[in-house]
């Protein structure tokens, strides 16, 4: 397995995991390369910053940065990379955010949904295994707030439950390869349940082999 996603709702835990995961894979002797959505290209920037100031931004305009900076994202980082980790045994890319964001966030209705995705899909090649952490609403905001963050546009009990229900909407009716993991349960315990789904596919790595 060569390219994971991580997915989920502001403060569902993604970069917890992510580190945990990172770390085990690296005690595994493989090394991750970890990628991220949005970037800090300049569309990333721009719609990043709008949204943790709480800036009014149309739906039309959110999909039309996220996808102009997915598309560079693509071409310059995630095409290339898969190429080096396929040819190369130990390398793993472990992606914070995907395509699958699009129409979590900015869809309104199954309908929309499924075609935003099936647009993104044109773009992004499709990870492997997404992982997609499942959290409520109420523990994600606590999160958030506990560890400081500003309250940005989309963190609001409305947006963030539509949100949750798109993403497992879509983990049962996109096709793509989701894995849902309950996100409610403590850290560790997250942890154990994401590499106990994988494990098999990475044994430890032999590095004699190179
Ligand atoms: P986030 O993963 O929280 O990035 P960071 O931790 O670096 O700030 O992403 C920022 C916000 O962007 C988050 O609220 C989700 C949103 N987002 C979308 O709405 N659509 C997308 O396609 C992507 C990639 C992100």
């Amino acid at each position: 397995m060569r390219y994971i996603a991580f997915e989920g709702i502001d403060g569902a835990g993604k970069s917890t995991q992510i580190a945990l995961f990172n770390s085990w894979l690296t005690r595994r002797y493989y090394t991750p390369i970890t990628l991220f959505e949005p970037t800090y290209g300049p569309h990333g920037s721009a719609v990043r910053q709008a949204i943790e100031a709480n800036q009014p931004i149309s739906l039309e305009d959110q999909i039309r940065r996220f996808t102009l900076d997915r598309k560079q994202h693509v071409d310059n980082k995630i095409r290339p990379l898969l190429q080096f980790v396929r040819s190369t045994a130990s390398f793993v890319i472990v992606q914070d955010r995907c395509y699958l964001s699009a129409p979590a966030y900015q869809a309104l209705g199954k309908a929309a949904m499924l075609s935003l995705l099936k647009e993104q899909r044109t773009i992004a090649p499709a990870p492997e295994l997404i992982f997609l952490l499942d959290a409520p609403v109420g523990q994600a905001l606590e999160r958030k707030a506990r560890k400081g963050m500003r309250k940005g546009l989309f963190d609001q009990s409305p947006v963030l439950t539509r949100v949750r229900e798109n993403y497992l909407f879509l983990a049962v009716e996109s096709g793509e390869r989701v894995r849902i993991i309950d996100g409610a349960q403590a850290i560790e315990d997250v942890h154990d349940t994401i590499i106990a789904s994988v494990a098999d596919q990475f044994q430890q790595f032999d590095a004699h082999k190179g």
